[in-house]
């Protein structure tokens, strides 16, 4: 059983997409032990506790100093002591500590197709407001490793989604998530907990 902590900041579209995953079945060998959230206010944590997980909020608003803050986030991870992390619309920059002892154990859905639009500054509207004003044809989401850059892991999988005319960066958003985040974060957490993904040399390897 691959024990799951997923981190949250907001709505947790996404979160609920790995839950409804697991109750279906099409998510095997997967028990999320622990939901976190830096955000007090996030729809994610009470999407959490309707399915009976453990919902933990580590808000920096509650503490002075920002290493404190990234200690307390350590603890609340490591008390769960998880297999796999997935950040799922997690706003917050994961402490280098983390990403050391969680090396490739660590997931990031990003919407969009990466290198696309990814990076510093590019969250939630913002990177569908970059790829409309840039005029792409084709835009989508990504699951990737985390490593110590921001978006810049080992890439396990993607998936295309057509832009239209009239589209707004909300109802592309709207889009990129029903037909690509909610559809590829179950099946790479699928594949991981049934051992089909290795790493080697930054180039992610999915076996049949
Ligand atoms: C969304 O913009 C999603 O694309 C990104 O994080 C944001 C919030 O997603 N991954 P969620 O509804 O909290 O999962």
């Amino acid at each position: 059983m691959l024990k799951t902590v997923v981190c949250v900041s907001g709505g947790g579209t996404n979160l609920q997409a790995v839950i409804d995953g697991i109750g279906q079945g099409t998510i095997t060998n997967v028990k999320i032990v622990r939901v976190i959230s830096n955000n007090r206010k996030a729809y994610a944590l009470e999407r959490a506790k309707q399915a009976g997980i453990e919902a933990v909020c580590v808000s920096p608003k509650e503490y002075e100093e920002r290493a404190q803050f990234q200690q307390a986030f350590l603890r609340a991870v490591e008390e769960a002591e998880p297999d796999l992390i997935v950040l799922a619309g997690f706003l917050v920059v994961i402490p280098p500590e983390l990403i050391r002892r969680y090396e490739n154990r660590i997931i990031n859905i990003h919407p969009s197709l990466i290198p696309s639009f990814s990076g510093t500054g590019y969250y939630g509207l913002k990177v569908h407001e970059a790829a409309l004003a840039r005029g792409v044809k084709i835009t989508g989401a990504t699951v990737h490793f985390v490593d110590e850059g921001t978006d810049t892991g080992p890439i396990l999988m993607q998936e295309p989604v057509p832009v239209q005319e009239g589209d707004t960066p909300e109802i592309l958003q709207k889009r990129v998530m029903e037909k690509a985040e909610w559809v590829i974060l179950p099946k790479c957490l699928d594949l991981i907990a049934n051992g089909r993904v290795t790493v080697t040399d930054g180039q992610v390897h999915i076996s049949e």
